[in-house]
């Protein structure tokens, strides 16, 4: 096994880089506005043992409304799940608000019923934010909690958005919402002081790019917000200083800068540069794309509609049978099919399949979908799950090797075995120890080291054999790199990042 390949992998994913795109089957036209991924509870408790969250019956109402639209023949666009992530009140609700707003999916009165209660609520600035914070709590206090799930369509591409959280506390569903997403835009704020805190330590510009990263984000799209405040009126100054300072973190968590990263200046809250270019008499400078047409045409891998079926559950409800909801990360699934909920191996069938709230009869890879399936009760299934093809079934392990880098510990922590964390791979939540260090890799030669190793300290990289207490679906990275990936935990902190080198074998 050539490690120092292995890691330069781990850093720079070069095996996301190789191809482009992904027209796809399915079809959407039923346009539905936000509604929420709901991973509540998910504060780094492990959730594994108690049932998964709940999802809202906003959602299990549209699964009922829809009609299959599959069979209008319209023309297909490719399909792409993108991420808003960045230091909380970056904009990016605000962001995604907007963007539905200007794809004509809410009319000026729903806007004008935000304003007045953003007024009432004495948040006169948040009503855009309206449109992706949808619950009470999430208004009143002005910050998303849970993932708000969006569609959108440009000329080439059907969007999901997926609006995640910028407060440290909710950093689990910013992973959750991460994880399923081919793409992100990172939203920065160059308001005064607002590019700073979120970009010095403890700021969650930095871990969320990190995440992003180590979650498969191939790509990301920085919209540099709010260039309309008073403090920054579209100063191309400020934009460089936070192009500049960003593009070597950048490239440091693992981005080609050149390849798989954009800059471009927005106002989110007024709508500029986002959907028709900025004007000249606004920002005099600027000769790149807007954001619709950058998002018009990033490219991403391509991913193997033929490969084994894998789809991590992200929830589950019940609903004329058990409906489970997830984005597929290989292969295809069609109504009738015969799949494996695992690792508990229970024989299901494939009732219906539903993408973006439209009944489809088949849907391949990058879709987020939900399933209905019979010969398998709701409460047999809990989110970590993986939906898997029977021929080939994901591996079902209590222990893994893996490389990790260490990013940063607790004060006074050492990395050593016996070191717990929470794992999060794909849609797991799970306690996990570390129960042997077996090498370091020399960060500068990325070398493996020949002294015995008993414990690693910040910024160190290192092989070691992960423990879960229940039984967990991984694969390798190399296999499926979506679901060999992972991110350490602990007491609320993102401490490691890593990918899965080895199974042991069945
Ligand atoms: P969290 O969900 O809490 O992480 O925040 P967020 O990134 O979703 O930010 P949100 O959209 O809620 O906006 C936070 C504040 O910034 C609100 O008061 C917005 O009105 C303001 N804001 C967002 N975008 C812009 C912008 O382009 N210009 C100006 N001037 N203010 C903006
Ligand atoms: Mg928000």
């Amino acid at each position: 096994m050539d490690i120092e390949a292995e890691i330069r992998e781990l850093q720079l994913d070069s095996a996301d880089n190789n191809g482009v795109i992904n027209p796809e089957d399915a079809k959407p036209e039923e346009v539905e506005m936000t509604d929420k991924v709901e991973v509540e509870g998910m504060k780094d408790e492990v959730h594994r043992n108690s049932q998964p969250a709940k999802v809202k019956d906003k959602e299990a109402a549209a699964v009922e409304d829809v009609e299959a639209l599959d069979e209008k023949g319209k023309e297909k666009k490719r399909h792409l799940n993108v991420v808003f992530i960045g230091h909380v009140d970056a904009g990016k609700s605000t962001t995604g608000g907007q963007i539905l707003f200007l794809s004509g999916q809410v009319d000026d009165r729903t806007i004008q019923k935000y304003e007045k209660e953003a007024k009432d609520k004495s948040r006169e600035s948040w009503y855009m934010a309206y449109i992706m914070d949808t619950n009470e709590e999430e208004r009143v206090k002005g910050k998303t909690v849970e993932v708000g799930r969006a569609h959108f369509e440009t000329e080439t591409t059907r969007f999901t958005i997926l609006d995640a959280p910028g407060h440290k506390s909710y950093v689990p569903n910013m992973i959750s919402g991460a994880s399923q997403a081919d793409i992100g835009v990172l939203v920065i704020s160059a308001r005064k002081g607002e590019f700073e805190t979120g970009y010095e330590r403890g700021g969650q510009t930095r871990e969320h790019v990190q995440l992003a990263k180590t979650l498969g984000v191939a790509k990301l799209l920085v919209v540099v917000n709010k260039m309309d405040d008073h403090t920054v009126n579209w100063s191309k100054e400020r934009y460089d200083e936070i192009e500049s300072k960003m593009s070597p973190f950048l490239k440091s968590s693992g981005y080609n800068v050149k390849k798989d990263v954009q800059f471009l200046p927005i106002s989110g809250l007024i709508g500029t540069n986002m959907k028709t270019r900025v004007d000249k008499s606004i920002c005099p400078w600027w000769n790149g794309p807007c954001l619709f047409e950058a998002l018009d045409r990033i490219e991403v891998p391509l991913r193997d509609p033929k490969g084994p079926f894998r789809m991590p559950i992200i929830d589950k409800f019940k609903d004329m049978g058990t409906v489970v909801m997830g984005k597929v990360e290989s292969g295809s699934v069609c109504e009738g099919d015969s799949l494996l909920v695992m690792p508990n191996k229970a024989q299901v069938k494939v009732v219906a399949v539903y993408c973006d709230e439209n009944k489809v009869r088949c849907a391949g890879p990058g879709e987020n979908l939900r399933i209905r399936l019979s010969g398998i009760e709701d409460e047999d299934i809990l989110s970590g799950f993986v939906l898997s093809s029977v021929a080939k079934p994901i591996p079902a392990v209590t222990e893994f090797t893996a490389q990790l880098q260490i990013l940063e510990l607790l004060e006074n922590a050492i990395f050593t075995a016996g070191y717990k964390a929470v794992l999060h791979i794909h849609s797991i939540v799970e306690e996990c120890e570390i129960v042997e260090l077996l090498q370091q890799i020399d960060p500068k030669t990325r070398k493996p080291m020949k002294k015995k190793v008993l414990f690693v300290k910040n910024g160190a990289f290192v092989v070691c054999r992960v423990q879960v207490e229940n039984t967990i679906c991984v694969e390798k990275f190399a296999d499926f790199p979506q679901l060999g990936r992972f991110t350490l935990r602990t007491e609320g902190k993102t401490i490691a990042v890593g990918k899965v080198t080895d199974l042991p074998s069945a």
